[in-house]
């Protein structure tokens, strides 16, 4: 459920938050809010800035305007500290090491903790939760399909015992019963109160999932509500849902 943290603040905010490549804006000034054990997603078409969205506010592109972790200024968090407080991003394209095997890839990202006993609790434990990973521990990650990918990219995501999870697009590219099998799992993952913040572009399946929703058009919110009156906005229904 939903919740401020004790000092008040919402788990994640962003206020005014621009990204330019160059001269191009690509995001326009958007604030949002993600409370504690939201499941909140960010729907738009090709080049809206979803992407860049959640690059600004994992610290791998510089971006303007306020971005605030549990109260804390993000900017004086180096990028490289992310992890170790909690906040993942899953990139676009799943972004596993196709060299290493499943087993090195979750345990890459176990890489900023040191507790070695509970870090193999926590392998079993998403080997239990995709026993497909499990069986094909010691293939190479860059040999599995899209689906099973993308289910290694959650995996490794979870071995960082993640507070806030940032999905773009997971549900790019993969058969309809893989995105149903994802979806399962994320939706387990946020069952288990890791907060997550998730892009798609596959606005129906992401409102469906979540709560509420933001909608964003050329670098800009044009729409914030919960999920059922966005899916029952004509402009969403027009726009995203192909109605
Ligand atoms: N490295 C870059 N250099 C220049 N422009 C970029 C760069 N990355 C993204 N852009 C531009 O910024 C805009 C927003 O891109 P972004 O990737 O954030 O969109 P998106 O909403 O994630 O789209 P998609 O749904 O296709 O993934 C686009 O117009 C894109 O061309
Ligand atoms: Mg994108």
């Amino acid at each position: 459920m939903a919740a401020a943290l004790a000092n008040g603040a919402p788990l994640l905010e962003a206020i005014d938050l621009a990204v330019h490549y160059g001269g191009i804006a690509a995001v326009k000034g958007i604030s949002f809010v993600v409370e504690a054990g939201e499941m909140v997603c960010l729907i738009g078409c090709n080049g809206a800035g979803k992407t860049s969205t959640l690059k600004a506010l994992a610290r791998q592109l510089p971006a303007t305007g306020q971005l605030r972790y549990r109260g804390e200024n993000l900017a004086l968090l180096p990028a490289h500290a992310l992890v170790g407080r909690g906040l993942a991003l899953i990139p676009e394209g799943r972004g596993v090491f196709a060299r290493l095997s499943v087993a090195e890839n979750l345990d890459m990202g176990a890489y900023c903790r040191t507790d070695k006993g509970e870090i193999e609790a926590d392998r079993e434990r998403v080997y239990g939760m995709l026993p497909r990973l499990k069986e094909r521990r010691e293939q190479l990650a860059g040999t599995l399909s899209g689906g099973e990918q993308q289910m290694l990219a959650l995996g490794r995501a979870l071995m960082s015992r993640p507070s806030l999870l940032l999905l773009d697009e997971p549900s790019m590219g993969l058969a309809p019963l893989m995105v149903q099998k994802v979806f399962e799992v994320i939706e387990r993952v946020a069952a288990d109160g890791v907060t997550i913040l998730l892009v798609e572009q596959n606005a129906k399946l992401a409102l469906s999932v979540c709560r509420r929703g933001y909608v964003m058009e050329s670098g800009r919110i044009t729409l914030a509500d919960q999920s059922a009156t966005l899916l029952a906005d004509p402009r969403v229904r027009q726009a995203y849902l192909g109605e």
